[in-house]
């Protein structure tokens, strides 16, 4: 059967960098991924886990202000946005965003409600809120290349049945 939802429960931010890791792999560093949820819900943090995958070690700041921050690899790239602050979805043409998503890239994008109309469908949708203790992740598939990294994800980390 194949999988298109599951859910995560990481206890601490040691285990959330952790799930991020597995994510990139799962998504073999390609694809398109959003991150729902809250201030403060660990949507960074997890994007920190994806580019800790790719060798990324160092922090990494949110691009609140310039909106995105791109990161090149060996393996590839990662497009990192926080679109927190977009006035319009129609300024991510201005910003490039179009060639950006041509790329075959892993594109993180924070706030996706911001950019709701412009931005093309996610292969991966995440919705990330807080327990106790830790964070919740649900994580839902919108294309065949997002059920494969489901699958590939659900074997790598502890998924809650
Ligand atoms: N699974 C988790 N359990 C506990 N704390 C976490 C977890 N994931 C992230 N955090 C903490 O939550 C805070 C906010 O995380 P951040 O990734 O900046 O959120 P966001 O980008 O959604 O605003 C940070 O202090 C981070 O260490
Ligand atoms: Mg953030």
């Amino acid at each position: 059967m194949s999988k298109t939802t599951i859910t995560l429960e990481p206890g601490d931010e040691t285990a959330q960098v952790a799930i991020g890791c597995q994510l990139a792999e799962a998504l073999e560093y390609r694809g398109i991924v959003y991150l729902n949820g809250e201030l403060g819900a660990g949507k960074t943090t997890l994007a920190r886990g994806v580019l800790r995958a790719l060798g990324h070690d160092g922090a990494v700041k949110s691009p609140t202000y310039t909106l995105v921050e791109p990161y090149d690899f060996d393996r590839g790239r990662v497009y990192h946005f926080d679109l927190y602050r977009l006035g319009d979805p129609e300024e991510l043409e201005f910003l490039g965003a179009r060639d950006m998503f041509a790329d075959e890239a892993l594109m993180l994008v924070e706030w996706p409600v911001r950019g709701e109309g412009w931005l093309p469908a996610a292969d991966v949708v995440i919705t990330l809120s807080l327990i106790q203790p830790g964070r919740r992740l649900v994580l839902e598939a919108g294309s065949d290349h997002g059920v494969q990294a489901l699958q590939r994800l659900a074997v790598s980390s502890r998924e809650i049945p």
